[in-house]
């Protein structure tokens, strides 16, 4: 039996007691605030502790994100990942990418975090192939960035993620850069949205993948792989 909603008290418990503030991530955030980049782009620490959790349950190694930003999900994969392991994060924007580097680099296990500037549409053949010449799949695949592109983005995480593999993506349920629309508008055109019904979509009924959307902050979707 339900009863009510989860309230925004309980919201904060949670982030308090398993994703207490620290000051590495408030330097993230403060650093990104004071260099003009837009504000709760990031994802929350509870979010951040659910990844590093599913990372560890699959045994993560490699990691690749989309959309970089002031570094915060980088970081917290990269704490999730053994001494050897990656974190590959692609940025559009040159300038979030070198300032964001610059912030990582006074940080403990940032040397695990790669940050390549450019599309992550335009990056994926080239992912593709440097994972076909290395024989080594992604064990995570982090979606957050292009989100009109998510569709096309789960197409191609068939040929790179290995069998076990996590799919996780952002912003399933909603976002504040929607012109003000909703994920269940009937009404709504914005083309982030509709790429956004298609791939929850085709998570939910995609044969190679056992999947869920985790109705937390803007919605959380995991899918393992099953090859
Ligand atoms: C929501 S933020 C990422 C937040 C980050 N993952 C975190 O949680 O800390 C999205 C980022 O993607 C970048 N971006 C937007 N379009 C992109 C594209 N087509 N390819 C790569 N990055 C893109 C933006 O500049 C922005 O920094």
């Amino acid at each position: 039996m339900s009863d009510g909603e989860i309230s925004t008290e309980l919201v904060d418990y949670v982030r308090d007691l398993f994703a207490p503030s620290t000051e590495d991530f408030e330097m993230l955030t403060r650093g990104a605030k004071d260099f003009g980049m837009p504000e709760g782009w990031e994802i929350s620490p509870d979010v951040g502790r659910l990844f590093q959790t599913l990372c560890r349950a699959v045994g993560a190694k490699s990691v690749v994100e989309f959309g970089t930003f002031a570094g915060h999900s980088a970081l917290w994969f990269a704490r999730a990942l053994p001494e050897d392991g990656k974190v590959l994060s692609i940025e559009l924007d040159s300038d979030y990418a070198a300032f964001t580097r610059s912030q990582l680099d006074r940080l403990k296990d940032s040397e695990k975090i790669e940050i390549r500037i450019g599309s992550c549409l335009e990056m994926l053949p080239i992912l593709e192939s440097e994972v076909e010449a290395s024989g080594q799949k992604f064990d995570v695949i982090f979606l957050d960035a292009d989100k009109a592109h998510y569709p096309e983005f789960l197409n191609w995480a068939e040929g790179v993620l290995r069998k076990g593999g996590l799919l996780l993506a952002d912003n399933v349920l909603r976002s504040g850069s929607w012109n003000g629309q909703k994920l269940l508008d009937t009404d709504a055109d914005d083309p982030r949205i509709i790429a956004i019904r298609k791939f929850n979509q085709m998570l939910a009924t995609h044969p190679k993948f056992t999947s869920i959307i985790v109705p937390m902050r803007s919605g959380v979707a995991v899918g393992i792989f099953d090859g």
